[in-house]
């Protein structure tokens, strides 16, 4: 029976740091951190996870500014959001929530978030330095799976990590930290031809392809890592991209849904918030 690899206990735990830190830090700049989040539309889970966020800075001590605008805004519009946060002092942190409607050029807004407020890490100069090797902004999920592993001495050097799913906000940054880990990394995604015989050469199997319960204990190698990053609405009930009853019985370690990947995503999103303010803050260029 796998371990469990519990990301909920681990996000409190941290979090608790954090709102020590954010305490500390605000008696030393003499600043409240301060998160801007953008939000365009009314997709239920993006208003979900803006919630969520905002919650969580309140909580941290971190000041958290949401931004709303209907479906219809145009692109320039953003744009001059984006321009009026860049140029905002109080601002450290600047998080655009995606998807954003498609009449929108996303690449083309993302990449006016200044990179030193880019909490998201989506700019392409903090893909690239994080491509790179350097140190740079580092997208909240892949880097609060990167906590889960070292909080249960997960090594990775050497070992095969299989991702399976090739967003820019996972799979991509998940791949470049894994890397730098040195795993041997193989990313699967829709188009790969039998993927299960892939992933059950993983030591370490992360799964963010967003479908419901796709990967059971036949896609798994007895022992693996695996951590789940789906979540997934069936039935009004949360469930990952793994089918964990099943996946349980084979795997060595295994994040559950909810409970594993999720609470560190916003926990790492707060810590990107101090990392800006303290870079801002502290004159970093
Ligand atoms: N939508 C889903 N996940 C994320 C995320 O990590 N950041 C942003 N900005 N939007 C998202």
């Amino acid at each position: 029976m796998a371990k469990i690899l519990d990301g909920k206990e681990l996000a409190s735990k941290i979090r608790e740091d954090i709102r020590v830190a954010t305490k500390e830090l605000i008696e030393e700049f003499n600043k409240i951190p301060h998160l801007a989040v953008v939000l365009v539309g009314d997709n239920p889970a993006s208003k979900y996870y803006v919630s969520s966020k905002e919650k969580a800075c309140i909580k941290a001590g971190i000041k958290s500014t949401v931004i709303k605008r209907t479906e219809d805004i145009s692109e320039n519009e953003l744009i001059d959001i984006i321009n009026e946060l860049n140029n905002d002092d109080s601002v450290h942190g600047i998080l655009l929530q995606l998807p954003i409607p498609k009449h929108i050029n996303e690449d083309r807004v993302i990449n006016l978030i200044d990179p030193r407020k880019d909490v998201d890490g989506f700019c392409n100069e903090n893909i690239a330095k994080l491509n790179k090797g350097q140190e740079s902004m580092v997208p909240c999920t892949p880097l609060g799976i990167t906590r889960i592993l070292d909080e249960y001495d997960i090594d990775a050097f050497g070992k095969h990590c299989v991702i399976i799913g090739r967003s820019q906000i996972v799979g991509k940054p998940m791949a470049a930290l894994m890397l730098k880990r040195n795993a041997t990394v193989t990313i699967c995604h829709s188009k790969t031809q039998d993927i299960k015989s892939i992933s059950k050469q993983a030591d370490i199997l992360i799964v963010a392809i967003g479908r419901a319960n796709m990967v059971d204990s036949s896609y798994i190698k007895p022992g693996a890592v695996v951590i789940d990053v789906g979540i997934n609405r069936v039935d009004d009930t949360l469930r990952g991209d793994v089918d964990y009853e099943d996946a349980k019985k084979i795997a060595g370690y295994i994040t559950p849904v909810p409970g594993g990947v999720g609470p560190m995503t916003i926990t790492c999103l707060l810590e990107n918030t101090l990392i800006c303010y303290r870079n801002i803050e502290g004159g970093k260029r």
